[in-house]
């Protein structure tokens, strides 16, 4: 049908004839002379159609935007060259111009930037706009080049099940009734987890996957109910194989695809370092602002709210230093504490260094009667405050306090304008173990219940689980979590130990993960392994922040798909076949 891409005709085709195929992007009639941009997925080119040649000069007039066609004519070079497309200097004198389907009711022209809403429910025409062309480009190249390197170095690909049995990543399952055995259930998978270590227990080797993922959670700008994950395991290694093995792919196909240079090594911090400086456990080193314990200066102090906490194990007084925040409005501070709040926070304390050299005179804060001068003096010198700063404080429980306060920097940073440019990766290690669930009073995995704990000993982890660190690992981007994995469980012992730990028991065991705990018998290796999140990574790569950009076919922050108009309701024989009845709510 076409011996041509419009985008890619240059000076070789020059007095050659061609056939073209695509979309009118525009027309426009020039005494005379009807001028079409023709534009495929390589880009657009113009066609010429001269009133000589009668018939073509009659359909060209009637072309429609976005008409589709098949153009078949002479390349030449142009008089006025456009330096804005690559193809700027030639055109093609049409000799024909087929309407292969005219474009009626376009909901949106593409050039219009159209609302989201537009965008999801015409997916179609949405994904023909050059931006979203590009950024797929990039999505794909970017799987082809993690496969290459992949399948260079003996990792194997393969495929597991997508109906399956629940595997907790920490989000709610998504469902699907059997026919055949009325009132049970398969689970989509949350990530082939367990199937990846059975792989291992089998023999294989190094695996991987590009799989798809299914998570019922809430959603946010990073992610997706379904979405993609470079999956990878490995047999017979610790931490530093793992690692040393994925970083250098990191490296390679971001400098390959994207033209992006990451550092080597990344940097690695501890998950206990990440929270304390940064108050993260996917630390953004764009900014250089950190938190600051200001605990030992505070402690004496007749002022409950630092006291307390700064004189408790388990509490924190932080601060973070806002340069030039003396400016901070009333309306900014109140945002900055709403913000906080929505992290934990029940109120955020603020000081501003109007001048460093009056000592208390020289300070504008709610708090200022709870201090003295000395106190004063070692906050300035432990955070590094000048005058025209403002430092805010976040003070109760560690976690919450990091939490909240490694919020605010990141907003704070934000808003005046902190964040540099450039990349910054690094690997988070050291993660808890266990993280305790005040509503359900019990503890939950950090990572997943199948990572193994630093000790090897089951019963030393049931001594103290508030304080066990696991073997798991994050790899971080810009403050993006792009990878988690870890060093999995290998013996039925510790799996049994770790399960009754989260609170699940025997019989549970049995039920939900006897297959993993007898396979766990039969020799398994040690083993792990990581997982990519394939759509986070070509966000980066391809610099957009919507998760959405880079799914040809995305869902909404409700988890719906516009176009398709998924989910919807089913008939009620199907209901009946699945044996599943609706209960319609009130
Ligand atoms: P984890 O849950 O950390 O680990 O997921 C691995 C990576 O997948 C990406 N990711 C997501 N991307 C888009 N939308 C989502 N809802 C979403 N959830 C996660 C992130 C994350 O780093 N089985 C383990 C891996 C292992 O231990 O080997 C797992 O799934 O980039």
């Amino acid at each position: 049908m076409r011996s041509h891409y419009c985008g890619l005709i240059g000076a070789a085709e020059v007095g050659h004839k061609v056939s073209l195929c695509g979309w009118a992007d525009a027309r426009r009639d020039h005494g005379g002379v009807v001028f079409i941009d023709l534009r495929d997925h390589e880009g657009i080119v113009q066609i010429v159609a001269d009133p000589d040649n009668a018939d073509v000069f009659k359909v060209a007039s009637k072309v429609g935007y976005e008409d589709c066609l098949r153009v078949t004519g002479a390349v030449r070079v142009r008089s006025n060259i456009n330096e804005k497309i690559p193809t700027g200097r030639f055109e093609v004198v049409a000799e024909a111009i087929e309407m292969l389907n005219a474009a009626r009711d376009l909901p949106f022209a593409l050039h219009e930037n159209p609302n989201e809403e537009m965008r999801l429910k015409y997916r179609y025409l949405d994904l023909r706009r050059p931006e979203m062309q590009k950024l797929m480009r990039t999505r794909t190249g970017l799987v082809q080049a993690l496969r290459r390197w992949l399948d260079a170095r003996g990792f194997q690909d393969i495929e597991t099940p997508i109906l399956t049995k629940a595997t907790p990543e920490g989000a709610r399952d998504y469902l699907v009734p059997s026919r055949v055995h009325a009132g049970q259930f398969y689970a989509l998978p949350q990530s082939p987890q367990l199937f990846k270590q059975l792989l291992m227990i089998a023999g294989f080797d190094r695996y991987y996957q590009i799989a798809r993922c299914f998570r019922d959670e809430d959603l946010r700008a990073d992610r997706q109910p379904e979405f993609t994950q470079l999956d990878m395991e490995f047999a017979f290694v610790e931490e530093a194989d793992i690692q040393d093995t994925v970083e250098p792919m990191i490296r390679e196909v971001f400098h390959a695809v994207g033209g992006i240079e990451l550092a080597d090594p990344f940097p690695r911090i501890t998950w206990v370092d990440a929270m304390r400086r940064y108050g993260s456990d996917k630390p953004d080193l764009r900014v250089d602002l950190e938190l600051v314990d200001v605990a030992d200066a505070v402690k004496h102090l007749d002022f409950k709210v630092f006291a307390g906490p700064a004189n408790d194990p388990d509490g924190r007084v932080a601060a973070l230093r806002v340069p030039g925040g003396h400016d901070l409005s009333r309306k900014q501070l109140d945002e900055l504490a709403a913000h906080a709040g929505k992290f934990g926070a029940r109120g955020l304390a603020w000081l501003k260094l109007v001048d460093a050299a009056k000592g208390m005179e020289g300070v504008n804060s709610p708090i200022a009667k709870f201090l003295d001068a000395a106190t004063l003096a070692a906050i300035v010198q432990k955070t590094g405050a000048q005058s025209g700063d403002a430092i805010l404080f976040g003070t109760g429980e560690w976690v919450m306090v990091s939490t909240f306060m490694g919020a605010l920097r990141l907003k704070v940073a934000r808003d005046r304008n902190l964040v540099q440019p450039g990349w910054k990766p690094l690997w988070v290690t050291d993660f808890p173990m266990f993280e305790y669930d005040q509503a359900e009073q019990r503890y939950v995995a950090l990572h997943h219940p199948f990572t193994a704990p630093k000790v090897d000993d089951a019963e030393a982890l049931a001594a103290d689980p508030a304080h066990a660190v696991s073997r798991g690992y994050d790899m971080v981007l810009n403050g993006a979590e792009i990878g988690g994995g870890s060093i999995r469980i290998h013996t039925p012992e510790m799996q049994s130990a770790v399960f009754r730990l989260l609170g699940i028991g025997e019989v549970e065991a049995r039920a939900k993960f006897g297959f993993l705990l007898d396979a766990l018998k039969c020799g398994a290796p040690p083993h792990g392994g990581i997982a990519f999140g394939i759509d986070r990574l070509a966000m980066l790569v391809g610099g957009t922040e919507a998760i959405r950009d880079v799914i040809a076919f995305p869902k909404t922050t409700s988890a719906q798909d516009l176009m398709t108009d998924a989910p919807s309701t089913v008939d009620a024989g199907q209901l009946a076949e699945l044996h599943v009845e609706v209960r319609r709510e009130a």
